[in-house]
């Protein structure tokens, strides 16, 4: 079977991020048949039209260039102040424009790691509303949400939690075939 190509981001620049940490945890827990690659968004300058305006910035065209590439997006998402963050936010709003936006129709699946008690959920449903308009393909269910998440990696940034682990691998199973389903079309 062809092999699903994952691309995975995430909103945090933060060194030692729990979200980045659980995407490198997602490429150890891929099924068979799928790989992941992780870009991450700090090269992509602030969205300004007059930017785009003088020509695209390299940083932005090479995340679209991934994401043409990609047959589905993993986002994993902090919670800032109960919504997605702007680094997020603005690598999304970049890769919005267009006519031919690459976002359109991609099958792409959430997580989200947060320091609180509801595992960054306010931000994933911020998430899902954004992902109307850009016509991302979400996958509904299962959700992963990695609560109180200091505890649940180690000192190396290994996430630690079976629970959240065999969350993980749920999701990616579910987004695989979710990934093969709308590719039949
Ligand atoms: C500006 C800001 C706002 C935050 N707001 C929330 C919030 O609304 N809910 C929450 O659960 N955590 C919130 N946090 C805490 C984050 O969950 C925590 O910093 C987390 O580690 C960020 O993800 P990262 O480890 O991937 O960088 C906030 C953090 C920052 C910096």
């Amino acid at each position: 079977m062809e092999m699903i190509k994952i691309l995975g981001f995430t909103g945090s620049l933060r060194r030692d991020s729990y979200n980045k940490a659980a995407l490198r945890a997602a490429g150890e827990l891929l099924p068979d048949g799928a790989i992941l690659e992780i870009v991450d968004l700090a090269p992509i300058p602030f969205f300004n039209e007059d930017l785009e305006a003088e020509g695209v910035p390299q940083a932005v065209v090479d995340f679209k260039d991934k994401i043409v590439a990609a047959d589905a997006l993993l986002i994993c998402t902090p919670e800032y102040n109960y919504s997605i963050p702007p680094v997020l936010k603005n690598a999304l709003d970049w890769a919005s424009r267009g006519k031919d936006s690459p976002l359109n129709g991609k099958p792409a699946a959430i997580m989200s790691a947060s320091q609180g008690l509801f595992g960054g959920a306010r931000a994933q449903y911020h998430l899902r509303q954004v992902a109307v308009v850009l016509n991302l393909m979400l996958l509904n269910r299962p959700e992963v949400f990695i609560m109180s998440a200091a505890g649940k990696f180690d000192q190396d940034g290994k996430l630690i939690d079976d629970y959240s682990r065999r969350a993980i691998s749920n999701l990616l199973v579910a987004m695989v075939d979710w990934t093969r389903l709308l590719k039949k079309k």
